[in-house]
This record gives C-alpha cells, structure tokens and sequence, in this order.
C-alpha cells in the first residue's frame, strides 16, 4: 500500500516534469539550429518569397507581391542558391529594387500555427557571366540534387526553356517564429548566429544538447 501511494505523486512529479521539458521555451541559439534545419533540410527546397513592385510600376507600385520559388542551401553560412530567370515577376521586382532586395520564409514540413518557421530578409546578387559565380560547378549539382526538373533552365544552355542566370541571396535580417509565443522563441536572430548553426557547426560540437545548454545560459 505504501509505496503506490508514494509512486502516483512521483509519476506526477515526472510528468509535470517532463510536460514542461516538452513546451520548453527555445533559446535564441537553439532558435537558429532550427532556423538552419527548416533552411538546410526542407525536403521540397520551396520558399515562399516576397519582393515589391517597383516604383514605376503604373497599378501596383510599392505593393507586395509573393509566390513560392525554388532555392538551394548550398554555402555553409546559409545563403541560398536561386535561379533568376528574367521572365519571372520576382526577378523583375529585383532587378529594379535598389538594392536587390527580397525576403524568403521557409516553414515546418506540415505548417501550423505551432509549428516553427523563418523569414529571411537580404539581397540578391544575380552572376550575368556563369563563369564569373564561384564554385560553379558544385553549385549548379548541389541546385540539381535538390530540383532535378530545373535541368531544362540552366544558365549557359543554349536549348534552355528560358533565359536564367545564377543567383546568391545573402540574407541580413533574420526573424524566427518557435510556434505559439508563450512557448517558443518568436523574434530576431542575428546574422552570425544563424550563419553559423549550419549541420557542421552543430557536428562539430557533437554533445551540443539544447536543454543542457539553456541551464548553462540562464545560469551565466
Ligand atoms: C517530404 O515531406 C512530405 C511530408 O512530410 C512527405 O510526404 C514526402 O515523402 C517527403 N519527401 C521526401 C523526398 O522526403
Ligand atoms: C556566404 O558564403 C559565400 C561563400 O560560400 C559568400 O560568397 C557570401 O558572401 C556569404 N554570405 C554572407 C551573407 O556573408
């Protein structure tokens, strides 16, 4: 008798426990290992991206416009490989924007209001000359291994479907949503930080553990 009594406050103890290790609150470096796994590992590559109408633009100037494109993570730090083909409304959004601007959200396999996703703000440098982009060929695979049909529209072919060039766009502004506010991280997080929380950097500190390095945080 004693010890199921003792035994149902302990179960409870550990579920209470274990309920709020669950709806854990995600530090801001634990916010950019998984901004970097939506970014990395998306299994589509698709991001929803946004530009502006240019200011000339006779009906729509200075409205947003936004529709999915393809992309690929092929630098370390993050920055993301797109296709420019002229002919799109976002690439022409781009080219006549100041300063190249245009921002990327990726989300969640399955998006909900609980589940995590980022925006990307930054700018797009399009390579005009192919042979000018750097590691051209390792780019064009790692593109490939994520977007296989994109074969038909690639830069420097001449039986292309369309006119494109490569493209990098470097994000400056990162803003992150863990899911709902009183349980995940919701906000900036600094470009260092989300550049290096790639998959090396988190092999790299192999015993990285996310709980563990919150104790030590608040404890700091
Ligand atoms: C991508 O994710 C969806 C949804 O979870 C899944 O059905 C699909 O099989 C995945 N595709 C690949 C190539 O992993
Ligand atoms: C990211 O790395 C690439 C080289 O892989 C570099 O060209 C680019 O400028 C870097 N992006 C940023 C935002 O620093």
């Amino acid at each position: 008798m004693f010890p199921r009594l003792l035994a149902y406050p302990l179960s409870l103890i550990l579920f209470v426990g274990y309920l709020s290790f669950i709806n854990a609150y995600e530090t801001v470096q634990e916010a950019a290992v998984i901004s970097r796994r939506l970014v990395d590992h998306s299994n589509r590559s698709i991001a929803t991206m946004a530009t502006v109408f240019p200011s000339d633009e006779p009906v729509l100037n200075g409205q947003p416009f936004s529709m999915q494109e393809y992309y690929a993570s092929c630098h370390k730090n993050g920055s993301l490989t797109l296709l420019f083909l002229p002919i799109s409304r976002h690439s022409r959004n781009i080219q006549r924007s100041p300063n190249h601007h245009a921002s990327l959200s990726i989300t969640s396999e399955i998006p909900a209001a609980a589940h995590a996703r980022v925006s990307l703000i930054g700018n797009v440098i399009v390579y005009q000359d192919a042979r000018t982009m750097p590691n051209v060929d390792d780019i064009k695979r790692c593109y490939l291994e994520k977007h296989p049909d994109a074969r038909w529209w690639l830069p420097d072919d001449e039986r292309a479907a369309h006119l494109a060039y490569w493209a990098r766009f470097d994000p400056h502004t990162i803003y992150f949503v863990g899911g709902f506010g009183d349980e995940h991280y919701i906000g900036y997080i600094p470009l260092w930080l989300y550049q290096r929380s790639g998959r090396s950097a988190t092999e790299e500190t192999a015993d990285y553990s996310p709980p563990v390095n919150r104790i030590l945080l608040e404890q700091a």
